[in-house]
C-alpha cells in the first residue's frame, strides 16, 4: 500500500532486552514511521516510535518489501497492546452495514436503530449485501476509511473472504481477518481453545446423515444437533434436542429434520453436543424450547466491551466477582479484535461456554443500541 497508514495490524510482538518492545507491523513497508511519533491500541494506551528494526536473518525467496518491519515502541502506559493493532488516530472507528434490498443508500431495516445509534459518533458506510454475494462491493452512504465493523447478517467465511479483500482494496481495514472470523464463526474453529468450558462436541464435514450417525457411536445420553454455526433451535424437539442418542431411530429422525431444514444454509457438517441441564427460567410459548440463564458478551480488543442481562438489573441474575474474573481471563484469551462469547449456566450453578461468534454478525439481543455504540467510547 501507497503512503502513510493509519492503521497496522500486529503481526508479531517481542522484547528485545535493552532495546525495548518490538512490534512487526503488516504492510508497514513504505510507511513514515518518525522517531518520537504516537501510536494507540484499541484501548487508546500508547505507543511512542522509538526506532525501526530490520529482519536481521537474511530470508531467502522473499522480497524486500515483505521482509518483516519491526517497530521499536516505548510503551508510554506500561502496558503491551491490546487487541492485534497500532494505530495513529484512536478515534476513528468506522462502521459498515448492511442497505436496504430496494434501496441502496437506505440501511436494511433490521438495522435501522443500530444505524441510527452508530451515527451520532462514528462515520457509517452502507453496502449492498445481494450485490456482494454476486462478488460486487457496492458502497453507499458515507465514504470511509481505516478501521470499520460491520454490522450485519451472517455471512459464509468464502463470502467474508471476498468482502473483506473488496473493503481493503479501497482502504477499509475490517476488524477481523477472515481467518479470525472463520475461527470463531465457525464451532471447530474455536472448540479445541475451550473445550474444558463448553459442552463436548463431535462434529463431521459431509452434513449428511449417515456421516452424522457415524458420530452417535461415541455417545452417550442427550444431545443437541447443530451445523458449524447455527441450530434449529425454536424447533426444539423435533430438529436440535435428542433425548437419547443410543436410541439411533429418534436420533436419525431429529438429525434428518435438521439436515433437511436447514437444506442450503447448512454450513460446515453436523455437530452433536452433550445436553448440559441448564438453569432454566420458563420455556418458549411457541417451540418448547427451555429458556435458560444465558449471557452475551461482546469482546473488543481482549476485553468485555458490554454484556447482555448482566448490565441489566435483572433479580434472577446474578454474575459474582469471581465469574466476572473468569470471564476476563476468557476475553484475554480471544484472539481475533471483536467477537462474541455466550454463556450459560448449569443447573450445578457453574457458567459455561455455549457458543462463541464473530461480533460483526451476532445479534445485539436486549443491549440497546446506544448502550452498545457508546461501550466503543468507553472502551477507551
Ligand atoms: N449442549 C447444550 N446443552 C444445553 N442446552 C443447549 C446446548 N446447546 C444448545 N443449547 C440451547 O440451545 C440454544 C441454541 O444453541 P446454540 O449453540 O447457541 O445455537 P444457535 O447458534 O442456534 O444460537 C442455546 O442458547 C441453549 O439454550
Ligand atoms: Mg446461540
Amino acid at each position: 500500500m501507497e503512503g502513510m497508514a493509519d492503521v497496522f495490524r500486529i503481526i508479531d510482538r517481542f522484547t528485545i532486552t535493552g532495546r525495548g518492545s518490538v512490534y512487526t507491523l503488516k504492510d508497514a513497508w513504505g510507511d513514515n514511521f518518525h522517531v518520537g511519533e504516537m501510536f494507540y491500541d484499541l484501548h487508546g494506551h500508547r505507543f511512542c516510535v522509538k526506532g525501526i528494526e530490520m529482519a536481521s536473518r537474511p530470508l531467502t525467496g522473499l522480497r524486500l518489501e515483505d521482509l518483516p518491519l519491526g517497530i521499536i515502541m516505548e510503551l508510554i502506559d506500561g502496558i503491551d497492546a491490546e487487541g492485534n493493532f497500532l494505530v495513529r488516530n484512536p478515534d476513528a472507528l468506522s462502521f459498515i452495514f448492511c442497505s436496504h434490498p430496494l434501496y441502496p443508500d437506505r440501511v436494511d431495516d433490521d438495522y435501522k436503530s443500530e444505524y441510527q445509534a452508530a451515527g451520532l459518533k462514528h462515520p457509517c458506510a452502507l453496502f449492498s449485501y445481494e450485490n456482494m454475494e454476486q462478488g460486487r462491493l457496492s458502497l453507499c452512504g458515507e465514504a470511509i476509511s481505516g478501521l470499520a465493523i460491520y454490522r450485519g447478517w451472517m455471512m459464509k467465511p468464502e463470502l467474508y473472504r471476498s468482502f473483506y479483500r473488496k473493503l481493503t482494496e479501497k482502504g477499509i481495514i475490517l476488524i477481523n481477518t477472515p481467518e479470525e472470523y472463520e475461527k470463531y464463526h465457525l464451532l471447530p474453529g474455536w472448540y479445541d481453545d475451550f473445550k474444558d468450558c463448553t459442552p463436548s462436541s463431535v462434529w463431521e464435514d459431509k452434513g449428511t446423515l449417515d456421516s452424522a450417525l457415524e458420530l452417535t457411536k461415541e455417545l452417550e445420553g442427550s444431545c443437541i444437533v447443530k451445523d458449524y454455526v447455527k441450530s434449529r433451535k425454536h424447533e426444539w424437539y423435533e430438529a436440535c434436542f435428542i433425548r437419547d442418542i443410543s436410541d439411533r431411530k429418534s436420533a436419525a429422525k431429529v438429525i434428518e429434520t435438521f439436515i433437511r431444514r436447514q437444506g442450503s444454509d447448512l454450513v460446515g457438517g453436523i455437530v452433536l453436543r452433550k445436553f448440559e441441564n441448564l438453569r432454566t427460567a420458563g420455556f418458549h410459548e411457541v417451540s418448547g424450547m427451555p429458556l435458560s440463564e444465558e449471557y452475551r458478551v461482546f469482546v473488543f480488543a481482549g476485553r468485555v466491551l458490554i454484556m447482555d442481562n448482566y448490565w441489566r438489573s435483572s433479580p434472577n441474575v446474578y454474575i459474582s466477582e469471581d465469574e466476572m474474573k473468569w470471564i476476563d481471563s476468557i476475553a484475554r484469551q480471544i484472539k481475533g479484535c471483536f467477537v462474541t462469547i455466550d454463556l450459560a449456566r448449569r443447573e450445578d450453578g457453574t457458567l459455561i461456554i455455549m457458543e462463541i461468534g464473530d461480533g460483526q454478525v451476532s445479534g445485539l439481543q436486549q443491549i440497546a443500541p446506544e448502550d452498545f455504540y457508546r461501550a466503543f467510547e468507553n472502551a477507551k
